[in-house]
């Protein structure tokens, strides 16, 4: 299978660029557009209803989409789940009770890791689900049941559209969870499913940005370090920010949950040290707010990434402000992702690093 950049720099660049697009496809699988309702595969091998708890395990991006899709679970749902890393949940021993379901996600479905943890699941007695862009794959082979994602062949290293992907891919798990589950009405799940098929618009939206992205990029490509903050489903995508700049710009970056930045990070805060807060505008955003001036306070050079609202609200102090669209709660993981990836793309075109392909890492870890 030949995959070419087309008009792009290079594979992330397209790949980035493609998101509205694969998205579209994505949802188009799990969505009955004409009904606004939630579409899943025929003959589950799980009911949502009889779930106490749902185990999710994956490695690097895909287990930062994990994190993000527990809020919705639990939220939509009201369906616990434990989330671990595969390489921690692998030796782990956590106890399972016989019955549950335990969701795997991988881009590639042969992340060494992540495959054991699914034979741990299968011993233990979970009914297993994979969340996998490659269906032929070993994860995807040895599931009970495969939730695809449709990103088409992701050639980059740091994953960026398997992410959304995924994240789409579990949102309507989640929202489908909740309505099997009586959480959600008729008129939640409408609501819901129709902001999902509005993604494509909002990331074509937030792709605008990229010459904003571009100049920002510039001057984080000139500071050996920087620290990314959220709150609720923005924490995993302050975690996945710092990940994707870490690994194609080799700065040194760590994201942390906004309301832990007084247990550690905030004594790292001077005038060297760019602080990338995500924070769109919603129900804790008042709280991540403090956490803002406590960094102001400190001389550290914010960068926001919020919507109009949040942008008028939080104007203390950032260095600058990125203004995404305004939208549900439920897409801002989805949408605010695209900023994220694109900030570290160009941080790292402007440090003249291999994009595609970062010193050291592979594109699937086989071994472990
Ligand atoms: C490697 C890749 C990452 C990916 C992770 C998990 O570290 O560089 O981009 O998120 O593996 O891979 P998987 O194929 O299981 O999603």
């Amino acid at each position: 299978l030949l995959v070419e950049k087309g008009n792009h720099r290079h594979f992330m660049a397209k790949e980035i660029h493609e998101q509205p697009e694969v998205i579209g496809h994505t949802l188009a699988r799990y969505i009955d557009f004409a009904n606004e309702t939630t579409k899943m595969p025929e003959g589950l091998p799980f009911d949502w209803t009889k779930l106490t708890r749902v185990v999710i395990s994956a490695c690097g991006t895909a287990y930062l989409s994990g994190l993000v899709a527990k809020y919705w679970f639990e939220r939509f749902a009201r369906l616990p789940v434990d989330i671990d890393i595969a390489s921690e949940f692998r030796y782990r021993e956590a106890p399972l009770d016989p019955g549950g379901l335990a969701i795997m996600i991988s881009q590639s479905g042969e992340t060494a890791d992540t495959l054991a943890a699914l034979r741990y699941c299968k011993a233990q007695g979970q009914t297993v689900a994979a969340v996998v862009n490659v269906p032929e794959s070993t994860i995807a082979r040895e599931s009970d049941v495969i939730f695809p994602t449709l990103a088409g062949p992701e050639i980059g290293v740091a994953s960026t559209k398997a992410f959304t992907c995924q994240l789409t891919v579990l949102a309507c798990l989640a929202v489908a969870a909740g309505r099997a589950r009586g959480v959600l009405t008729e008129t939640d799940e409408k609501r819901l499913v129709h902001a999902l098929t509005e993604t494509p618009r909002y990331m074509a939206e937030a792709l605008r940005l990229e010459p904003q992205i571009e100049t920002l990029a510039k001057t984080l490509g000139k500071t050996p370090h920087a620290l990314y903050l959220g709150r609720g489903t923005s924490y995993p995508l302050a975690l996945e920010g710092a990940l994707k700049l870490k690994e194609i710009s080799y700065i040194h970056a760590e994201g942390y949950a906004a309301g832990e930045l007084k247990h550690g990070p905030i004594a790292l805060i001077d005038e060297t040290m760019p602080v990338i807060v995500i924070a769109p505008y919603d129900r804790i955003f008042d709280k991540t707010v403090s956490n803002m001036q406590e960094v102001a306070a400190r001389g550290g050079r914010i960068i926001l990434f919020s919507d109009a609202k949040g942008a008028e609200e939080a104007a203390i102090g950032t260095v600058e402000t990125v203004v995404l669209p305004d939208m549900p709660a439920t897409l801002t993981p989805l949408v605010y992702a695209i900023p994220i990836q694109l900030l570290a793309y160009h941080t790292a075109v402007f440090i003249g690093t291999d994009v595609d392909q970062p010193r050291n890492l592979a594109k699937s870890v086989t071994v472990e």
